[in-house]
């Protein structure tokens, strides 16, 4: 299938064999870097960068002229007339009539998707919030491939700030489809997202331990591991060793341990942040001693803080400026897909993991908004122009996933739209529970935030609601 005109707003938007061809050809494109400046010669990207950023932004912009493109930026929210109060989406329709491709990073979670509804045109997602940050992924891939010549079946520990880092969220899904085993390495408090595991464990089919309770002394002695991950392809299903085998799951080495900083722009007002910085892990030459450490690659998507010393930048098992330089030719070889100035060699994709995607889509006005109230559509209030969008994941229990944000809520009360001939004493509700409730059609269901919401459109309780 080609990339041209397609837009990569999660990791997900590109298959495995997708992912492989942008990384042949951006292998053609560190090796010739100097040969590409006609690919995409009289192509404008838009960079839009409305938080910091050094390398994904410098890395986009040099990329496309090196592609020989050009660049038009802007790089403050103060400096473009969202600070007037206008929309995303409008943003993104004026833009998407100046440029060919759009390159977005916004604080709030899933602003890329918006930009991409309206645009008109390719946009990329250069992180979104908390939420993914998925050509960060691809040069993270990149730079293992490099160092391993694969990708897959590897152990990665994946250490710091898992809960707000969109880092680690957009790599964690590649991982999984690439048949990784996991080990979360959380700084306290700072555990990765009960969503992003709970996704985990449905749609990639693997294995979770949560090690909360693993013996103390194999934790204090390696890192405080807080889960691990399993996928189904890995020889052995962790849920049936004991505990204590996480130890021997380690004592194989580890491919990479991947380092994040503590995301303090992003902790709620009531976190002391302060506290979080006392106890945040460092990696440092001492805990890289252990023997399971020997051929690990320290990776991380930098910027880095104190939570990896300068003391292992000399140190040939460190990868993250190479992490940083790779970032050129991936996004130099992505754009090149996305405009169409290169077709792809996909290779044939293994139908052996199959993720169900296909969910049904929830997007009637019942009252029901994101949890997340970082999400675009809780963000953009002035004009609801964004109507609270959502992917039917789970029926028992219900399930709703926010498409912007990924982030989920279960609705405790349902109906079915399909009540008998329309007639207002037939509206009842439902406990969402209730053998009733799972009978309705996906296309029937209307849910309800709580009971007053439901009373509020004129519906009455059945005999399948709890009091
Ligand atoms: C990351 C980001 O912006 O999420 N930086 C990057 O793009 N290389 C990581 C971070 O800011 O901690």
């Amino acid at each position: 299938m080609s990339l041209t005109n397609r837009s990569l707003v999660t990791i997900d938007d590109l298959s495995d064999g997708e992912m492989e061809a942008l990384f042949s050809l951006a292998d053609e494109m560190a090796d010739y870097p100097k040969n590409q400046t006609e690919l995409c010669h009289g192509k404008i990207m838009a960079s839009l960068f409305f938080e910091p950023s050094t390398r994904t932004r410098l890395s986009f912009e040099a990329g496309m002229l090196r592609l020989g493109g050009r660049v038009i930026t802007t790089v403050d929210i103060g400096a473009s007339s969202l600070a007037k109060g206008e929309t995303i989406a409008d943003m993104a329709k004026v833009v998407g009539s100046y440029a060919d491709i759009i390159v977005i990073r916004h604080p709030w979670e899933g602003a890329a998707r918006v930009v991409a509804d309206y645009a008109g045109i390719p946009v990329i997602n250069a992180g979104d919030g908390s939420h993914e940050h998925p050509t960060q992924t691809l040069c993270d891939l990149y730079t293992i491939r490099k160092q391993r010549r694969t990708i897959r079946n590897l152990r990665i520990a994946l250490w710091g700030d898992l809960k707000h880092g969109r880092t680690v969220h957009s790599l964690i899904y590649a991982l999984a489809r690439f048949d990784a085993t996991i080990l979360f390495c959380p700084g306290p408090g700072l555990e990765m997202p009960e969503h992003v595991l709970r996704r985990l464990s449905s749609e990639y089919k693997g294995e979770l331990k949560k090690c909360r309770n693993l013996n103390q002394e194999l934790n204090s002695k390696l890192f405080p591991i807080d889960a691990v991950y399993l996928t189904p392809s890995s020889p052995h299903q962790l849920a049936m060793l004991p505990d204590i085998n996480v130890g021997v799951e380690l004592k194989a080495g580890v491919d990479a341990l991947y380092v994040t900083r503590l995301q303090k722009e992003r902790q709620a007002p009531t976190v002391g942040v302060q506290e979080l910085k006392k106890g945040y892990p460092v990696v440092d030459k001492k805990l890289l001693k252990a023997k399971e450490f020997k051929k690990t690659l320290v990776m991380h998507p930098l910027p880095r803080v104190d939570e990896l010393t300068h003391e292992m930048d000399a140190d040939p098992r460190s990868m993250y400026f190479k992490q940083a330089a790779y970032g050129m030719p991936v996004r130099m070889a992505l754009l090149a897909l996305l405009l169409g100035a290169k077709e792809p060699t996909i290779p044939e994709e293994k139908d052996s993991f199959i993720r169900k995607t296909d969910y049904p889509v929830y997007h009637r006005d019942s009252g029901i908004t994101c949890p997340n109230t970082n999400c675009v559509s809780n963000q953009e209030t002035e004009v609801r122009y964004i109507k609270p969008e959502f992917k039917i994941v789970s029926r028992q229990p219900l399930t709703l996933r926010c498409i912007y944000c990924d982030h989920e809520l279960h609705p405790q009360y349902v109906a079915s739209s399909e009540w008998h001939q329309r007639k207002l004493e037939n509206k009842k509700y439902h406990s969402a529970d209730s053998h009733f409730a799972k009978k309705i059609k996906p296309e029937n269901l209307i849910v309800f935030a709580s009971k007053d919401e439901a009373k509020a459109q004129q519906f009455r309780p059945s005999s399948y609601v709890r009091q």
